[in-house]
């Protein structure tokens, strides 16, 4: 340890440690701050929720697109500032991490530590002995690594995020995500299982099953697969209903459709990312399925549960891309008719085998195809969201509007933002809405519950 490391650690009471973790990126990230949250309170630091007052600063990072980087350096620009008047631990966790590796310590001067999403468990270690030294964990293991759930300091005492895998092997051919999640690991059956009884009993209503392929689960000590997962989930008392994200069309097998469809607690709303219209643009994507297959897929789910609240991701402006190519995007967006969609531009990413070829979609052509893409789906989901005017639903109540201590807010079943009157706090009950309005993104209506 160098003098200056000590002075700083000396500085640092550390029963007095406290932190602020600022997250960026998928659900995954935000599971994964809840249980470095978890790791820190544990070893006696206070979570803080606000940065100017913390002396330990986590950033979480996401790199999958060149904009999610981008925010890590423009939060680190302040975070250095804040630095030179004040002591400050500063790490950086998660997928940019693993990324860039210690080349993350060129790029800001005032970074401490950075930690790979497998070395959370390392944390302990950091705070014990080189806290304010520059440290260094980002090794892959090829096992799952399993971080004890007891200490989990989560967001919601409602609904919480459950991760069952971690890692991709499909290597889509822009994703960066296999180079920074790695291969695929899965969690043992009997941890997830255990995990959510915990959760059952501290009366959590709604679970999301998390990973980045979540069909591709299967159980490393016995032949359970994700299905099998599903039913065990199903049976767990006081859970009520159960999602999970993401899911690769390629791996949804009709028995998932079938268990969804059989098991009660198993919301009817699947996020299905599509990615392109286009069959071409999927094959230079490498993502192993036609438009066509795509669409079957869709019909049979639709044909089993016609209620199916189904979202995507679509990528414009990748490589090569053509007009008539998007054109097949717009088109498969009016087919399919998505609750709800999430649309990038296309930005090249390290180690990624699109990278290699030209970014040859001018930025101005992918800006106004982003646009259309958007403008198109928020027209669709208002059409959408106005068939459910008149139509009395089930909402799991999240808590009250910020604005307006009368409106509160919730999910339905497809997991469309509802927002209602009340005249009771209903926070975590489920409470039967009518719907009288709406907008493209939300529904509102009145609570039926007296
Ligand atoms: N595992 C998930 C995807 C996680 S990344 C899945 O396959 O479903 C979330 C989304 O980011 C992707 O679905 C894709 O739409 C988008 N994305 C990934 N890499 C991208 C890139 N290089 N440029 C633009 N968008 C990208
Ligand atoms: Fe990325 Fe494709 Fe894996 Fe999803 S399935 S994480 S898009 S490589
Ligand atoms: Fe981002 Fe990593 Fe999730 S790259 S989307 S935080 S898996």
């Amino acid at each position: 340890m160098n003098s200056s490391a000590y002075l700083k650690r000396s500085y640092i009471n550390l029963k007095k440690l406290k932190f602020y973790i600022h997250t960026f990126g998928c659900q995954m990230n935000e599971n994964d701050s809840e249980r470095i949250g978890g790791i820190l309170t544990q070893i006696g630091a206070q979570k803080s929720s606000c940065l100017e007052e913390s002396n330990l600063i986590i950033i979480n990072t996401c790199a999958v697109r060149q904009k999610s980087e981008e925010k890590l350096f423009s939060l680190l620009g302040r975070l250095a500032r804040i630095k030179k008047r004040k002591n400050l631990i500063i790490g950086v966790a998660g997928c940019v991490a693993q990324l860039h590796k210690a080349k993350i310590f060129d790029k800001n001067s005032s970074i401490d530590f950075v930690l790979g999403p497998g070395n959370y468990a390392d944390l302990t270690q950091i705070i014990q002995k080189h806290l304010g030294e520059k440290f260094i964990s980002i090794s892959c293991s090829q096992k799952w690594q399993e971080i004890p759930f007891k200490y989990t300091l989560r967001e919601s005492n409602i609904s919480a995020f459950v991760t069952i895998m971690e890692g991709c092997n499909n290597f889509c051919s822009y994703c960066v995500v296999p180079f920074t999640r790695g291969q695929e690991r899965y969690r043992p059956f009997q941890n997830i299982i255990l995990e959510i009884k915990d959760l059952a009993l501290k009366g959590y209503k709604e679970i999301q099953l998390l990973g980045q392929n979540v069909n591709s689960y299967k159980d490393p000590d016995s032949e359970k697969n994700f299905s099998a997962l599903l039913k065990e989930t199903n049976n767990i008392k006081g859970i009520e209903w159960i999602r999970f994200i993401s899911s690769h069309p390629k791996n949804f097998i009709p028995d998932i459709a079938v268990t969804m469809k059989e098991r009660r607690k198993i919301c009817h709303q699947l996020h299905l990312p599509l990615q392109s219209g286009s069959s071409s643009v999927l094959k230079r994507m490498n993502r192993g399925y036609t438009r066509k297959e795509y669409l079957e897929k869709i019909a049979f789910i639709r044909d089993l549960m016609p209620d199916i609240s189904l979202s995507t991701d679509i990528i414009v402006g990748f490589p090569g891309e053509t007009e008539k190519e998007f054109q097949k995007t717009l088109k498969i967006l009016k087919d399919v008719r998505f609750t709800n969609i999430f649309s990038f531009r296309y930005s090249p990413r390290p180690f990624t085998t699109a990278s290699k070829i030209e970014d040859n979609v001018p930025f101005e052509t992918k800006k106004r195809r982003l646009i259309e893409v958007q403008e198109l789906q928020k027209k669709l989901q208002l059409e959408k969201n106005k068939t459910f005017i008149g139509i009395n639903m089930k909402v799991l109540c999240l808590g009250k509007s910020k604005k307006n201590p009368q409106i509160y807010s919730g999910r339905n079943e497809g997991f469309q933002v509802v927002n209602f009157k009340s005249s009771k706090n209903l926070t975590g009950k489920f409470v039967d809405v009518l719907i009288t309005d709406c907008g493209p993104h939300s529904l509102q209506g009145a609570a039926l519950n007296k």
